[in-house]
């Protein structure tokens, strides 16, 4: 079966024995789940990150995906979250093996990604109605995490500061207090996407565009818009025109507050700039846009007290 090595690397960076494990077993757990529900394996995806995802078909044809991962809560609540949405705004959980971290979806053919798509005004429009589609409640029977949770990895990277970090303490505390401030009104409160960009919006001739992989989060609904805003962002030519017509484009359609919609963005990509120096990963473009987010929020403001 094939494996990427790169795709083997970033499961033992990032689970290291437990990682080793999983992926030693792989073959024989994409075997065994084939044969249960009666699948034919056409061959993975080559794009993969933290999963292993495999375009499959079942006895009639019919096409699915099977995506499996390291089992863990995130697994599950993935699994729970793309339940919740029940088909609706987001691809279809045909089967699950909640325990061993294996999903069957419905397939979205031909899977084109909003990241293929040029006219940026047709991928905005496309990106809000998605987000749209996929607004729930929190749910009540389980419990998922809520973003304050999840802004911990500032406080543990502030905590880690020496004075010669990557990101100013200054920078991290402000991205910190932002993110309180605005999930300060539980009534705003609901299931948030979590990772709603332009590679987990995908097209289906049948369907229409929808969204996969969810992490399942709870927050201000205005977190879920970030992950876009800062996505395919510096290859444009003027990357910052661009960010600020995300912002102005969103926050006209949405008719949400600029100052909310900014604070929330500064807060959640900052956030998002930690956990790629925690993973060693590229950090610096993320880092911008939140400095960017910050800029236009002054401007705002400067703006507000001279009108
Ligand atoms: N239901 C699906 N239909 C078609 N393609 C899919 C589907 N789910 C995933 N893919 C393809 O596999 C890629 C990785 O899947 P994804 O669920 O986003 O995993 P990851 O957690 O690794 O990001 C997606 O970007 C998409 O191109
Ligand atoms: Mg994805």
């Amino acid at each position: 079966m094939d494996i990427p090595v790169e795709f083997q690397q970033k499961i033992i960076g990032c689970f290291r024995e437990e990682g080793e494990k999983w992926l030693a077993a792989l073959p024989e757990k994409v075997a065994h789940y084939a044969k249960q529900w009666g699948l034919t394996i056409q061959g993975p995806f080559t794009n993969l990150s933290y999963n292993y995802v495999l375009f499959v078909e079942d006895t009639q044809g019919q096409p699915f995906v099977l995506k499996l991962g390291v089992p863990n809560f995130d697994c599950r609540n993935e699994m729970d979250t793309v339940r919740q949405y029940d088909g609706k705004g987001c691809a279809r959980l045909v089967k699950a093996d909640r325990e061993e971290g294996v999903m069957l979806l419905e397939r979205l053919s031909p899977g084109t990604m909003l990241s293929d798509l040029l006219d940026e005004e047709e991928v905005v429009r496309i990106f809000l109605d998605t987000w749209k589609a996929i607004r729930r409640e929190l749910p009540t029977e389980r419990q998922i995490p809520m973003i304050t949770d999840w802004a911990g990895s500032l406080t543990t990277y502030a905590a880690q500061a020496n004075g010669n970090q990557e990101i100013p303490i200054e920078f991290i505390n402000r991205a910190q207090e932002y993110i309180y401030k605005n999930m300060e009104e539980p009534e705003r409160h609901e299931l948030l996407h979590g990772d709603l960009h332009h590679e987990n919006i995908l097209y289906s001739e049948e369907r229409g565009w929808l969204a996969i992989d969810p992490k399942g989060v709870g927050g201000d609904p205005c977190f879920d818009l970030v992950s876009f805003m800062i996505n395919h962002l510096m290859e444009k030519p003027d990357p910052r025109t661009l960010l600020e017509y995300r912002v102005n484009r969103i926050s006209e359609e949405l008719h949400i507050d600029q100052i909310r919609l900014l604070e929330t963005a500064v807060g959640l990509s900052t956030l998002y700039a930690c956990w790629a120096i925690e993973d060693q990963s590229d950090w610096q473009d993320t880092y911008q846009c939140a400095v960017w987010f910050n800029e236009l929020l002054e401007e705002k403001r400067i703006n507000a007290i001279t009108l």
